[in-house]
């Protein structure tokens, strides 16, 4: 079982490139089914779920081109299958954008729903509700089926119960290639919902509206090829400056769009944290202590989701009391009993944590409950005196390229420890 070792307490200098959108790129990816041509993705981030990714697409009869470490090609003319094996498709969440991108591009999908789940339960009756709308039908159990009505999509009007990234992207993957027009109102708004938006327009859709709460999308004959750059990871980003803030020192973090990191630099300045922009960089820099402040995670632009188990790292080693409201989520905060096991001072009443500042952290052995969580722990095990080992990092790095690298090259006493798997283990996450 791979593990990471850090030896903590020392500061954070130098720089950090910051990689591809996870979040955009296991949507684009998918979305590249819908065109009938060649695509060239850049910045592709290189990690474990957009390998995954590109096995299922090569399943399915799709041919990736992998041109160097951040760019492929993917060719999705011969396309001959609409239900991609449930053993790939189990291992990663994303997996449901296969359903909006074979139903509209093929008029029907086949697709299992991930099992387990990570942090609550995680439906996708918005995202059916979208296909329904749009003339398909139905059916849901363990795999679910998609057949529109006629082979092709019917565009129609949409509005979300709730805000959802996930539903949103979908419906606007299955309306590209509808026929007529599709609005969906309460969209999701984060920044890679635009990047989806850009893609698709990039090969030829009619989308307005991606970044505001109100999408149109004309549906078009056919998607053509054509060539698209992903967006930085919002959340790699803010893991990398919420690390800083909570272990001191001075990082240089390129590769970001600034306007995405308000939510995050906000938040951090709040906290006593220098956070000085400049054109497609932040310069992130503590010396002083750290200063309580309380976080609501909420859509964009709201706090992200994804930031709080990092954020809450920072909070615990902050003088005073800090709250966090965890309001997307049902199951959020199970890295807290690790996080405790460390010397935080946390208590959880169902959706808010009440965080103790503590003047230091200890390093023990923890483990990575999913992604975000995982990174958590990396924070922690940087700030902490002595040594942290932390197991389940297949969970890290599904989201997070290099982070070892990337770490020690800051100047962290950070290693990754490989052992042989002893059988094949799923995991979902994401
Ligand atoms: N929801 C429903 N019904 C639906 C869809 C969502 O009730 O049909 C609820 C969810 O249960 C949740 C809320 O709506 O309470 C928001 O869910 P959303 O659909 O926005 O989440 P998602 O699309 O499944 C993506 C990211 C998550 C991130 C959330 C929120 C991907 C692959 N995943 O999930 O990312 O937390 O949006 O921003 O894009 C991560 O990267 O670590 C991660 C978990």
């Amino acid at each position: 079982m791979n593990k990471y070792i850090i030896h903590g307490g020392r500061p954070l200098m130098g720089e950090v490139t910051i990689s591809g959108a996870k979040n955009a790129a296991v949507a684009i990816i998918p979305a590249a089914l819908l065109v009938d041509g060649v695509c060239r993705i850049e910045n592709i981030p290189q990690i474990s779920d957009v390998t995954l990714l590109f096995s299922i697409l090569e399943e399915l009869g799709a041919r990736v081109r992998v041109l160097n470490r951040h760019t492929v090609e993917i060719d999705s003319r011969h396309v001959h299958s609409t239900q991609p094996s449930f053993e790939l498709v189990r291992r990663i969440r994303a997996s449901y954008y296969l359903l909006g991108a074979l139903l509209g591009r093929f008029g029907k999908a086949t697709v299992a729903m991930p099992g387990g789940c990570n942090f609550g339960v995680r439906p996708i009756d918005q995202h059916v509700k979208g296909f329904r709308a749009m003339g398909a039908g139905v059916t849901e159990g363990n795999l679910v089926q998609a057949v529109a009505k006629g082979g092709r999509l019917t565009g129609a009007a949409v509005y979300l119960d709730m805000v959802s990234v996930g539903a949103t992207m979908n419906i606007m993957m299955a309306a590209a290639l509808a026929e007529g027009t599709t609005t969906i109102e309460n969209a999701a708004k984060e920044p890679h919902i635009v990047d989806l938006a850009n893609f698709l327009n990039s090969m030829g859709a009619d989308i307005k509206g991606a970044g505001t709460d109100s999408i149109r999308i004309r549906g078009v004959e056919k998607l053509n090829g054509g060539t698209y750059c992903i967006i930085p990871d919002q959340i790699e980003a803010g893991t990398y400056m919420a690390a800083v803030a909570a272990a001191g020192g001075r990082l240089l973090i390129r590769n970001v769009i600034p306007k995405h990191m308000d939510c995050i630099s906000a938040k951090l300045t709040e906290m006593g944290v220098t956070v000085e922009e400049e054109d497609d960089t932040l310069l992130v820099s503590r010396s002083g202590p750290l200063q309580r402040t309380n976080v609501k995670t909420q859509p964009y632009p709201g706090f992200p989701t994804d930031m709080q188990p990092q954020i809450a790292v920072c909070m615990a080693v902050a003088e005073g009391t800090s709250v966090v409201t965890e309001s997307v989520w049902d199951n959020r905060f199970r890295y807290i009993g690790e996080l405790r096991r460390m010397g935080a001072q946390v208590q959880v009443d169902g959706k808010v944590a009440i965080i103790e500042g503590v003047s230091k952290l200890r390093g023990c052995p923890v483990k990575a409950c999913d992604l975000r969580a995982g990174a958590a722990m990396v924070i922690a095990g940087l700030v902490a005196e002595g040594t942290t080992t932390i197991s389940d990092i297949k969970y890290v790095e599904r989201g997070y390229e290099n982070i070892t690298e990337k770490f020690r090259a800051l100047g962290a006493d950070f290693q990754k420890v490989e052992t042989p798997e002893p059988r094949l283990t799923v995991v979902t996450a994401g």
